[in-house]
């Protein structure tokens, strides 16, 4: 069984974004400008938010976090989108989700200047997506499939089974791994909380990718001997014996399932560290303009 580590794989990249950044600001150019703007205390979402600002320093960009309290109004996080969507100082902008639910999601990821939407939630990069057209592919989903590529996986040809249709993660992941691209060119399956029987499915996969948010809802007798396994999930579970009280796990028995698969990724160490690469990625490509030029 090979570990597809994306702690390791995260910094390896990152560290190539790095240089590209010295690089600009030898030329004389500003480094990358991450506007993150976070809602509420919702301890997951503040401490990816914390992730992603303490990655932006380890590659030399610029970070904003702008934090607002929960009963914040729609009216107000629509007019500081506005003023970051006018700021030439600004390359990209994230707002963490989930939102309080007075928060209409919808509005804020249309807000967000489609140049400047490094998450990829916008609809008008979504779509440019599915037609294969240049677009900031989301965080989680671009991840992958650069994990995927360090790793010289061949997906060509390969039956790909995604659990979970989510807008950020399982929809577009069954787009990318369906596309004629070097990574992609899937036969894909999408399964969700309707699919009467996943084990039907998810045994035929030559690479599974599980990202349902149940803990460790995927066993071993779910999985086709040799195939490749990505765990988005990420899930705390209470653990007296930890300090924090918690440890995370993932939507897939790590354990039992490594005894059968020929790849997969770790909880935590594999998905998320790529999920905070692939924004870095999207932002120094707005630095650079090379999406929307
Ligand atoms: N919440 C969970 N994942 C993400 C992500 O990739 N971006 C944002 N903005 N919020 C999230």
């Amino acid at each position: 069984m090979i570990l597809l580590d994306g702690k390791q794989t995260a910094l390896h990249i990152q560290q190539d974004i790095a240089e590209s950044v010295a690089k600009r600001v030898e030329q004389g150019l500003r480094p990358p400008h991450l506007a993150a703007m976070l809602v509420g205390e919702d301890a997951p979402s503040l401490a990816y938010v914390n992730q992603k600002v303490k990655a932006c320093k380890r590659v030399g960009f610029e970070s904003s976090l702008i934090p607002y309290p929960v009963e914040v109004s729609q009216q107000e996080l629509i007019e500081k989108i506005r003023s970051i969507n006018e700021d030439p100082q600004i390359d990209g902008l994230i707002v963490q989700l989930p939102l309080p639910d007075h928060i209409d999601v919808v509005q804020i990821t249309e807000t967000i200047s489609p140049e400047k939407d490094v998450d990829g939630f916008h609809p008008i990069n979504v779509g440019r997506m599915a037609k294969n057209l240049p677009a900031y592919i989301s965080a989680t989903p671009l991840g992958i499939l650069k994990l995927l590529e360090h790793y010289q996986i061949e997906t060509q040809g390969k039956h790909c089974v995604v659990l979970g249709r989510s807008d950020i993660v399982g929809s577009p992941m069954s787009i990318l791994m369906s596309r004629k691209s070097k990574i992609g060119n899937c036969t894909v399956t999408i399964c969700h909380s309707r699919t009467p029987d996943l084990k039907e499915h998810t045994l035929q996969a030559d690479i599974l990718i599980v990202a349902l948010g149940k803990t460790e809802l995927v066993k071993k007798d779910m999985v086709k001997p040799g195939a490749i396994v990505i765990d988005v999930g990420i899930n705390r579970v209470e653990d007296a014996s930890k300090k924090r009280g918690y440890r995370l796990v993932g939507d897939v028995a790590f354990a039992e399932v490594s005894e059968v698969a020929s790849h997969i990724t770790p909880v935590p160490g594999g998905v998320g560290p790529m999920t905070v690469t692939g924004l870095l990625y999207n932002t120094l490509l707005s630095a650079e303009k090379k999406i929307y030029s």
